[in-house]
């Protein structure tokens, strides 16, 4: 929906909007990426290494008729952060929705764990949401509501996980960043809704991905992964991103501090469909 008088195009809900996607050389950023490339917005593809994949998905969002650049950053460094956004802001003008998505898993027993695993995790996960929302928000607030190109001054989407309420062994490190995302979102979404900044998170199940492939990719691997999966498929990549570009849109304009579950029902504990 734009401003009164404004033409919108319902097939480019996102035209004239600027997005950033962390992590968005694979898997689920590279479907938002892609995703909100063909809803009209330009986009920032970020990635930390495999520079040639960021060059790929760029040159897929520009067939379909929107800009894209790449910036290398590891999100969870102030400094790169904050190169990533300047570097945006020169080739874009300003920033109007931000998909922080960038996450990774290092996997251990609890008793094994490391202060370097539990760091790492913690560190991309959660302080690299914190410190790419940050300098979101310091642009949308700069900049303010254009009713032109939307109802909001800024949107900014957190990938969560299932695992923000599903407690998860052998991944403290893991779970324990997915709930602080939870916590991150909301507060921002409660401090930052007066100022016309929606902040929601997508928490998605287990999505085919590089990040769980283990989980998926031979029959006995996805025989047991379905049954925690009442839907009885794993998701797509484009599960999510339909849902993101839909989120970063004036149509959910009314909806902030929101976590949307993804997850063909992962959430309802399947174990009591023939139990309890
Ligand atoms: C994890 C995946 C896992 C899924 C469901 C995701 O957040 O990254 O590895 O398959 O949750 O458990």
């Amino acid at each position: 929906m734009a401003a009164a008088g404004i033409p919108f195009d319902p097939l480019r809900p996102l035209q004239n909007q600027k997005a950033l996607v962390t992590g968005a050389n694979s898997g689920i950023g590279e479907a938002c990426a892609r995703a909100l490339g063909a809803a009209g917005a330009d986009v920032v593809v970020n990635f930390v290494t495999r520079p040639e994949e960021a060059e790929r998905v760029i040159g897929v969002i520009q067939q379909q008729g929107s800009q894209a650049i790449a910036a290398q950053a590891d999100v969870s460094r102030e400094d790169q952060v904050q190169a990533m956004f300047a570097e945006m802001l020169k080739a874009f003008g300003t920033i109007d929705i931000l998909i922080n998505n960038a996450g990774l898993q290092q996997d251990a027993a609890f008793e094994e764990m490391t202060l370097k695993q539990w760091e790492t995790v913690i560190s991309v996960n959660l302080t690299g949401q914190f410190l790419c929302a940050r300098e979101a928000v310091r642009e949308f607030l700069r900049r303010g509501v254009v009713p032109a190109v939307s109802r909001a001054a800024g949107k900014i989407i957190c990938m969560s996980s299932v695992h923000e309420v599903i407690p998860w062994s052998g991944h403290v490190n893991y779970a324990a960043s997915k709930g602080g995302v939870m916590q991150l979102m909301k507060s921002m979404a409660q401090e930052l809704a007066p100022k016309k900044i929606r902040v929601n998170s997508i928490a998605p199940g287990a999505i085919k991905t590089p990040i769980n492939r283990d989980a998926w990719n031979t029959p006995e691997a996805l025989k047991s992964l379905l049954r925690l999966i009442p839907d009885q498929r794993a998701g797509e990549p484009e599960d999510i991103a339909r849902t993101a570009t839909w989120l970063a849109s004036d149509q959910s304009d009314y909806i902030t501090g929101a976590t949307i579950f993804v997850d063909g029902g992962m959430t309802l504990y399947p174990g009591f469909a023939t139990g309890g």
